[in-house]
């Protein structure tokens, strides 16, 4: 995992009037929304004797374990203490730990890393087609088994799609697999772009692929691009479509996946998807759950397979045409270190205090209490 970036770790729709209880980034979360409507986020174990505070109740503004009813606030300090009466002292040291979140393009955010001021934190990571988009679109998640950098990338190329893909729309001309063509990629600053044209091996043109008029000869233009540290956008003529697989732990991912309205019609190029009353919100929420019921489960039986499970410099011998997964991996590494750096450099201007265990005081506050 990449310190110091924002993750989506939610949808925005997912925390209503209950707290939700979640697993990213190693992390257990709970999730709840406090009487201003405002996201609070803490870890999700109660201090006292570990119990998960995402099984209690909310009171207004607090959430309540539900082994003995402690109330902790929006910063994670216990405020009330039920055994104690109303009056009773709560010990130092009470408390969970909070995290920075943010709502933002329909998404919770959550920031992996070192406490900063608020002018500090960078802009969430996102690509301009989704947020300069006007029209309908969808989010959908779910657990995926494996590494989220294996799904990254798994999606930052897609000639594995004649193959693990059979029978898929854009599978149409057979498969004995498809050729990319006129291939480029760029980077520039964290965001790897690529466009190419996947097109049947035959002895046509790229270009004449483009414009076939029997859709199963015809070629596809594609983009996928990576957004630093987990963002994929696969564009095409017909939709453009991101995933964002964000680490639960080492072996599975919270994968999200974003639909937009297509531009036209899969399989006739000309005609553009017809206006029908309340249709536009359904295209996206449907090819939503074709991705989770059909491409995901076609995906997984393949690569949850791969080792080793954690993709690295050398896990892998790529070719050419997967520089954008090259890339993706590159920036991974030099991000991790950058982070490991700043991180060193921190704790060196720290002063270094000799360990000391901690006294029977401080682990159950009795001064606080009697
Ligand atoms: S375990 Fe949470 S209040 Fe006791
Ligand atoms: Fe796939």
């Amino acid at each position: 995992m990449i310190p110091n970036q924002w993750y989506a770790i939610l949808r925005t729709q997912d925390v209503k009037k209950k707290p939700v209880g979640i697993k990213r980034l190693e992390k257990l979360l709970v999730l709840y929304r406090d009487t201003a409507g405002e996201l609070v986020c803490l870890d999700d174990r109660c201090p006292h004797k570990g119990v998960k505070l995402s099984l209690g109740q909310q009171h207004g503004d607090l959430i309540a374990c539900p082994y003995h009813g402690f109330q902790y606030d929006q910063q994670g300090d216990c405020v009330h203490m039920p055994v104690l009466g109303q009056k009773g002292n709560v010990p130092k040291g009470m408390c969970v730990k909070s995290y920075k979140v943010k709502e933002e393009l329909g998404l919770i955010w959550f920031w992996f890393g070192d406490v900063r001021q608020e002018h500090e934190y960078p802009d969430i990571p996102m690509f301009k087609q989704l947020k300069e988009y006007k029209g309908h679109y969808s989010y959908y998640g779910w657990d995926a088994p494996i590494n989220y950098t294996r799904y990254v990338e798994s999606v930052c190329e897609i000639y594995h799609i004649p193959f693990v893909h059979k029978g898929s729309a854009i599978n149409i001309w057979d498969p004995k697999g498809g050729r990319v063509d006129n291939f480029e990629c760029k980077v520039e600053d964290t965001l790897i772009t690529s466009d190419f044209i996947l097109r049947p091996d035959d002895d046509r043109t790229a270009e004449e692929t483009l414009v076939a008029r029997k859709p199963w000869t015809r070629g596809w233009r594609f983009g996928i691009d990576v957004q630093m540290p987990n963002l994929i956008l696969i564009r095409s003529d017909v939709f453009d479509v991101i995933f964002i697989p964000t680490p639960i732990d080492e072996n599975t991912c919270w994968v999200c996946v974003c639909y937009q309205e297509p531009k036209r019609d899969l399989l006739l190029p000309l005609i553009k998807p017809l206006p029908i009353p309340f249709w536009g919100p359904v295209r996206p929420w449907y090819m939503c759950r074709i991705e989770r019921f059909v491409q995901q489960a076609k995906d997984m039986a393949v690569i949850a397979h791969q080792e080793p499970k954690v993709s690295h410099p050398k896990a892998n011998r790529l070719i050419p045409l997967d520089k954008v997964n090259a890339h993706y991996i590159r920036f991974r590494e030099k991000l991790i270190r950058e982070a490991k750096e700043q991180q060193q450099v921190k704790e060196l201007a720290k002063s270094n205090p000799e360990f000391a265990a901690p006294t029977l005081e401080q682990i159950i506050g009795i001064e606080e209490v009697h």
